[in-house]
């Protein structure tokens, strides 16, 4: 027996409300949509205005207080790191020629010393599989995972949304949106449970399935909280849907273990794996740019039908 008192379990203590410091971007994907654009660039550094793809979603996971930044990249993918590093001579040029503004730009964007890692997926084996090669670096946190395809225009970023909620639900959260029901073959689709608010109880996932097999038409996007038991799943490499390891299995068997919830999140998701998706993202965030959305509203009327 000690011989001095215990301290008392902290309240909400469980493993499951531990702070969000970790986020995971698969950036190995092949882009084989945006061809030829991609045959020599990440489809990742496809600028929608001005920046890139990949940009906006480390922003909105720094804005939602993630401090590590874990990229999971593969052949090809060095532009993404140099992005993210600091360019000496360009940097030094700007100084030069007293281009404060845009210096200020490129320092504000750039990832400090030690709070990136980059690690690389060797073969194609599924979004399961990418998540999975972070694991080490997760250490036995809970991680964010945010895929840069899915761009999210919103006023707070979604993943601080989400953030919230499971401070205050605990468990794993997914960012969950109604798809038209032709769609859902293109999705993670939830099985839903309760609804409270814009959270809904997630009782099963099926990745991808055909309209007439779907659970419903809650679809999920690609940001996700997710508790480290996840890595435990994704280590057993089963096959899934279209032969690929699935992250959307390993989440699966979380369920009922873990409190496990989708968040209808504020604001606009557009698709920028696809052409018309990422066509209507640079619209929008062209649009809504104090310096270029006047100008470019006018050049639209020239076009609209
Ligand atoms: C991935 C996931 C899927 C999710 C989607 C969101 O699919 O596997 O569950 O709904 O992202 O964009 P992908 O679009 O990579 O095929």
């Amino acid at each position: 027996m000690p011989d001095h008192p215990q301290p008392a379990p902290a309240v909400n203590a469980g493993k499951s409300r531990r702070r969000v410091r970790k986020a995971i971007f698969p950036v190995g994907g092949l882009g084989t949509r945006f061809l030829p654009a991609t045959k020599a660039m990440p489809k990742e550094m496809l600028p929608v205005v001005d920046r890139p793809l990949i940009q906006y979603a480390v922003d909105e996971a720094r804005a939602a207080g993630i401090e590590e930044f874990i990229f999971v990249t593969g052949r090809g993918k060095t532009a993404i790191e140099d992005h993210f590093d600091e360019s000496f001579e360009l940097m030094s040029t700007l100084q030069t020629k007293g281009k404060v503004k845009e210096l200020d730009e490129l320092t504000r964007m750039m990832l400090e010393p030690g709070e990136v890692a980059y690690t690389r997926q060797q073969e194609p084996l599924g979004l399961g599989h990418a998540v999975w090669c972070a694991r080490r670096f997760a250490e036995g946190e809970p991680v964010a995972v945010l895929l840069a395809d899915d761009l999210i225009k919103s006023e707070t970023p979604c993943l601080k949304q989400m953030i919230d909620a499971q401070a205050e639900v605990g468990g794993n959260i997914l960012a969950t949106m109604e798809v038209p029901e032709a769609d859902v073959s293109n999705y993670g689709i939830v099985f839903p449970g309760a609804i409270d608010g814009n959270l809904v109880e997630v009782k099963g996932l099926v990745e991808k399935p055909a309209a007439e097999d779907a659970p419903s038409n809650f679809a999920v996007i690609g940001r996700y909280i997710l508790q480290p038991e996840v890595f435990d799943h994704l280590g057993e490499k089963k096959i899934g849907a279209g032969g690929e390891i699935q992250l959307t299995d390993a989440m699966a068997a979380l369920i009922g273990r873990q409190p496990f919830h989708g968040l209808t999140f504020e604001g606009t998701r557009f698709d920028c794996g696809s052409k018309i998706g990422f066509l209507e993202a640079t619209l929008a965030f062209a649009l809504d740019r104090p310096d270029l959305g006047g100008r470019f509203r006018n050049v639209l009327r020239r076009y609209a039908d």
